[in-house]
Formats: C-alpha cells, sequence, structure tokens
C-alpha cells in the first residue's frame, strides 16, 4: 500500500527566551495507507509534538514531511488549514465539542469549513453518527450524552469529511474502562473500513489494540515494532 506519511529527520526546537527545547531531535517515520500505529513514550518524550505536526497544526523546524504525497514542511498557515480540514480528523482527550450545540450541529461543522450546502451538511453528519452507533442522540447537546457517547460524537466529527487519516490524542485519557474499550472496538471497525489511524496513548493494554507500536524517548524514536497480536475485542453492536 501506498506511503501517507513520510517524515524525514524532522526536528521541533522551542525556543523559550534564553532556553531552548528540542521536542523532537531527528524523527523518521513512515506510515503507510491503511495502517493503525500507537505512539507511547514517557511525558514530554515529544508525542503531541509528532501528532500537530503530522496533523499539520504545526511545522517541524527541519526535516521534511510528505503528507499524502505532498510536502507540507513549509507551507503557509493557510494552505496548512486546506491541507488540513482535507486530509485530517481530529480526536481529543477532551472531545472539544460545542456545549450548545447538538451533535448533529457539532458533527456538521466540519462541513461548513468545506464548503456544503446545509442539506448535504445534516445527511453527512446524520450518515456519520450512525456509523457510531449515534443515530438515535442526535439532538442532545453533549452534556446530555455519557462520556463515551461524547468521544464517539468527536469520532463522527473527524469522520464526517471522509478524512485520508485519523489522529487522536489519548482518546480513551478521560474515559473509565469499559467506555475505553468500546471507542477502542469503533477504532477497530474504522481500521477494518480502511482508514489510517495514528492514537497517542499511555495505557499499554489500549496501545495493544494497534498494529504498529512506536516509542519516543527525549524526542527521538526508541523502538518502531509491529505488533504481532493485536487486542480484539468481541465485536458487539456498541453500546448506547
Ligand atoms: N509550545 C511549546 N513551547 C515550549 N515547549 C514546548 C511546547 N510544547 C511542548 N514543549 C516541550 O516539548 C517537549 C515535548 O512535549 P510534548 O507535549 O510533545 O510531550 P508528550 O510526549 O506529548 O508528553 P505528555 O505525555 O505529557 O502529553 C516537552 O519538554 C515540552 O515541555
Ligand atoms: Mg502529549
Amino acid at each position: 500500500m501506498g506511503k501517507i506519511i513520510e517524515t524525514s529527520e524532522i526536528k521541533k526546537t522551542y525556543i523559550m527566551g534564553a532556553e531552548k527545547v528540542e521536542a523532537l531531535k531527528s524523527v523518521t517515520i513512515d506510515i503507510d495507507k491503511g495502517e493503525y500505529v500507537a505512539f507511547m513514550g514517557p511525558s514530554g518524550s515529544g508525542k503531541s509534538t509528532l501528532m500537530n505536526i503530522i496533523g499539520c497544526l504545526d511545522t517541524p523546524t527541519a526535516g521534511r514531511y510528505v503528507l499524502n504525497h505532498k510536502d507540507v514542511s513549509h507551507m503557509s498557515e493557510n494552505e496548512l488549514a486546506e491541507i488540513r480540514n482535507k486530509e485530517i480528523g481530529f480526536v481529543f482527550q477532551t472531545f472539544n465539542l460545542l456545549p450548545r450545540a447538538s451533535c448533529l450541529e457539532n458533527v456538521a461543522l466540519p462541513l461548513i469549513y468545506a464548503g456544503f450546502n446545509k442539506s448535504d451538511r445534516q445527511d453527512k453528519a446524520f450518515m456519520a453518527l450512525k456509523s457510531v452507533g449515534l443515530e438515535d442522540r442526535v439532538n442532545h447537546k453533549p452534556n446530555e450524552l455519557s462520556g463515551g457517547q461524547r468521544q464517539r460524537v468527536a469520532i463522527a466529527r473527524a469522520l464526517v469529511n471522509d478524512p485520508s487519516i485519523i489522529l487522536a490524542d489519548e482518546p480513551t485519557g478521560n474515559l473509565d474502562s469499559k467506555t475505553s474499550y468500546d471507542i477502542m472496538n469503533l477504532f477497530d471497525e474504522l481500521h477494518q473500513k480502511g482508514n489510517t489511524i495514528i492514537m497517542v496513548t499511555h495505557e499499554d493494554d489500549i496501545a495493544h489494540y494497534a498494529h504498529r507500536i512506536v516509542r519516543l524517548r527525549d524526542g527521538l524514536v526508541e523502538t518502531d515494532l509491529v505488533n504481532p497480536n493485536p487486542t480484539k475485542n468481541n465485536f458487539h453492536a456498541v453500546s448506547k
């Protein structure tokens, strides 16, 4: 399968007054279309920094990043925003949903920037909510849902644009273990449908759902290993 992500010797240095923080020293990673990868590593090892660069929220200080055959290393803020809207679906630890908007409106939001008309936005948002098992919660607001359901809304929002890659930074960080496993079931389904998934996690048991585990340490790749036996839950309809 074709490569979707190619980073070559990526560096990221933050300048804090007189101090320099080398968050990434030299990271070279290739990820194929359809892979399911977990990034692990101690706090401060550079996981979020790397995810932000892969997600085009930030650019490297040095090195090259090719996303879907396009060199995005030196793009402007506007160019990056456009690539982001097209290529990336983000899932965050804290869900990042608009509290006053319904599930349907939250999920439809990225489609406004993509220029779809209202009825297309509603149809696509409904289908995305259906794909995460929430078709009967479309008019609920985030505070009328459980934590796991909120994260499923956030995943529906990440999927609605049909992005090339789903990036999830600690997607189960605020969920209990039962709910976390439900979310991992959902990621498994998305992966089986051909989506490319990259997630950051601190938890070994969550990382073991992924088919490849990359460990960072001090801004470098420490290990990059195929997971020979990814965890599988018994498939069941996602609980409501
Ligand atoms: N915006 C910033 N300005 C300055 N330094 C930063 C910034 N963002 C991150 N850093 C520093 O870069 C290093 C890597 O941070 P990063 O957030 O990537 O770590 P992480 O692996 O995601 O950690 P955690 O597991 O705690 O989320 C840390 O030393 C951090 O203090
Ligand atoms: Mg982090």
